[in-house]
């Protein structure tokens, strides 16, 4: 028999009451997390939102909750009413923060039972991450699951004070709106009013803030959804959400100033201090440093160790003489065996034209000088496993070798990248023999997000600004030059003489924000003007009439007096996995879509009627 809520008014959450409660009386609400009968005394763990509290129900004291302490069973829903007692020294429990007290109730009420649950949110560790997402309801009630959550609020709440602050009004843009320039692939909605016709749903705010600039209201941001139809993978959603911001005249040092700022706010919130300004590096600094543009500054860099090498050890080793030799270390892997070592090859990326060496022994019998110096230029201790990465000769794949004074040809950027990404894999793989990653761990679980001192997160987060970005990129299978970010994005102003004759060497007025080997945000400075925005196309090889039906409203609300703007995207639901210490997206977003892009609880995507279809004027054309 259930019980009613009647007029029963909440007193307290479990989680707050300490040691000083003593002696009150309380009334307590929430699901039973575990529950002890030792005969006349029965226990329950009470939990809600806050945390947990141990209510005593004793026959002799209160013989009917007794008797209905007997019948309730973990995830009920139950009231206690009660005095709040210190416990006997025995029986205190430092683990709990509720740990010195307990509820002697003096009356118990059942709200609600419940089915069989497939797992119990008491338990730690559930390791079928389906189950978990067909019944989210049960597995958000997790203690983990709630304090991610709790973590993304306070986190949302510290940027939104912190940009007020700074001046920035939230103001929010359209979800049916026109394909945006963000490059992935839309989603689109069918009009029912326009036939044929389609809403996209907005791959970021990106237009429509560039509009807002246009309209005068000189700093804007907002919280915003984002909708982008790629495929999933642990730090990417089908739909997702940014920290979106613009504002008029900026420099790029303004921008970086107000991120700073908003993102040590964030951080605090969650009880990690984080020093400012951050560090920054060009894109070509970071491709020859790290072999990525979001660098992990977590674990030692890739060495150039061309000098180890005479031109005839490279002949002999069927090495490029003309592309990079680089070489990296993951620290304490200790001696591998070659079993352990063809296990990781897969790991490497053999399309970037380049190949690897792995096995220092063998490097040693027959190029001892030159194994001595790579292990010297690259810092190697014996315990570390050290990896040459250079130009394949025989697996010359097709790229640009253009090249600017200084910076990086696409083919060079191609072998810093195999290495950039094998370093990270195995980065991932040797985790915990070189513990680089476990100070990020500590951090995580040290520190309080409700308040008190907050933990240095110097050494376990590593944010880095990459500027000066190429503005193209060398697309192999049209030979043309693309655009590497979106079509807005302002050129380096004294670069712009070479935007036809020579792409390659022109810098993107753009820059990203990576930490710990993730890209947290992207933005730049863009082209206001309209003759710059028609060459850039025209570079681009987009005609007028694209142009025209892709932004024709964007281009012209650009001729009526546009002022100098840029921004940036932050991604809030990356920053909270990162501060929450969690794997993947999928833990700090409440009903996310699996790897296949499914709605395990709610059932999405799912076929519609034909009456449905009909008025969107769709037919829909299934094959087998
Ligand atoms: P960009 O496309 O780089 O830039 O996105 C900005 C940031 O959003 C996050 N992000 C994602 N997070 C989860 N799942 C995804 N699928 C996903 N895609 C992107 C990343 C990324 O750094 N309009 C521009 C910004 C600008 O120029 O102001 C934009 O959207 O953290």
């Amino acid at each position: 028999m259930l019980d009613y809520l009647g007029t029963l008014e909440r007193t307290h959450m479990c989680g707050e009451l300490r040691a000083a409660n003593a002696g009150q009386q309380v009334v307590v609400m929430g699901w039973v997390n575990r529950r002890r009968d030792h005969g006349n005394l029965i226990f329950l763990d009470l939990r809600d939102r806050s945390g947990i509290c141990q209510v005593v129900l004793d026959a002799e004291l209160t013989p009917e909750g007794h008797r209905k302490g007997e019948v309730v069973r973990p995830e009920y829903v139950v009231a206690a009413v009660g005095k709040v007692r210190l416990r006997d020294k025995d029986a205190i429990n430092p683990k709990m923060v509720t740990g010195e007290i307990e509820i002697e109730a003096t009356e118990l009420r059942v709200l609600n039972d419940t089915k069989l649950a497939p797992f119990s949110p008491a338990e730690d560790a559930i390791q079928n991450e389906e189950t978990r997402l067909k019944y989210r309801f049960i597995d958000l009630r997790r203690a983990e699951m709630q304090r991610n959550f709790w973590l993304r609020h306070e986190i949302t709440r510290a940027v939104r004070e912190s940009l007020s602050g700074q001046g920035f009004l939230e103001i929010e843009t359209p979800i049916l709106c026109k394909s945006t320039p963000e490059g992935a692939r839309d989603f689109l909605v069918p009009s029912r009013v326009h036939p044929g016709e389609f809403y996209a749903l907005p791959q970021s705010p990106q237009i429509f803030k560039q509009i807002l600039m246009i309209s005068g209201f000189d700093r804007y941001f907002q919280v915003a959804r984002c909708f982008r139809d790629e495929d999933q993978r642990a730090d990417r959603q089908l739909e997702f959400t940014q920290i979106d911001l613009e504002m008029s005249f900026p420099r790029q040092e303004t921008v970086f100033g107000v991120v700073e700022k908003f993102l040590a706010a964030a951080f605090a919130a969650a009880g990690v201090s984080l020093p400012t300004p951050f560090p920054r590096i060009t894109y070509d600094q970071s491709m020859r440093q790290y072999g990525s543009d979001k660098p992990d500054l977590r674990l030692p860099g890739l060495t150039d160790v061309r000098p180890a090498f005479t031109d005839e050890n490279l002949a002999a080793l069927q090495i490029d003489p003309a592309l990079p030799v680089v070489a990296f270390r993951i620290p304490s892997v200790g001696e591998l065996s070659r079993k352990e070592r063809e296990d990781n090859w897969p790991m490497f990326d053999k399309n970037k034209g380049a190949k690897f060496i792995d096995d220092f022994k063998r490097l040693a019998k027959g190029f001892p000088e030159a194994a001595v110096k790579v292990r010297e230029l690259a810092g190697a201790t014996d315990a570390d496993f050290v990896i040459i990465v250079a130009g394949d000769p025989a697996h010359h794949i097709k790229a640009s070798d253009t090249k600017f004074e200084g910076r990086l040809s696409e083919r060079e950027i191609n072998v810093y990248a195999a290495a950039g990404n094998f370093r990270t894999e195995l980065a991932k793989k040797y985790a915990d023999r070189h513990g680089a990653f476990k100070g990020t761990e500590g951090v995580v679980a040290e520190a309080d997000p409700r308040g008190g001192k907050a933990i240095d997160g110097s050494a376990a987060f590593h944010p880095i600004w990459i500027v000066d970005f190429p503005m193209f990129e060398y697309d192999v299978a049209t030979g043309h030059w693309v655009p590497a970010h979106h079509p807005f994005t302002a050129p380096h102003e004294h670069d712009m003489p070479n935007l036809v004759s020579d792409p390659a060497s022109v810098r993107a007025n753009c820059y990203d924000l990576a930490m710990n080997g993730l890209e947290l945000g992207s933005g730049s400075i863009r082209i206001h003007r309209k003759d710059v925005q028609q060459q850039i196309f025209a570079s681009l090889g987009i005609s007028e009439e694209e142009a025209k039906a892709r932004f024709g409203f964007f281009l012209d609300a650009l001729e009526y007096g546009t002022p100098p703007h840029g921004g940036i995207a932050l991604g809030l639901d990356r920053i909270v996995m990162l501060l929450a210490g969690a794997p993947s997206l999928r833990e700090v977003i409440t009903f996310p879509k699996t790897a296949k892009a499914i709605d395990l609880m709610a059932d999405a995507p799912t076929t519609v009627t034909e009456q449905q279809l009909k008025e969107l004027h769709i037919r829909t054309v299934l094959k087998g």
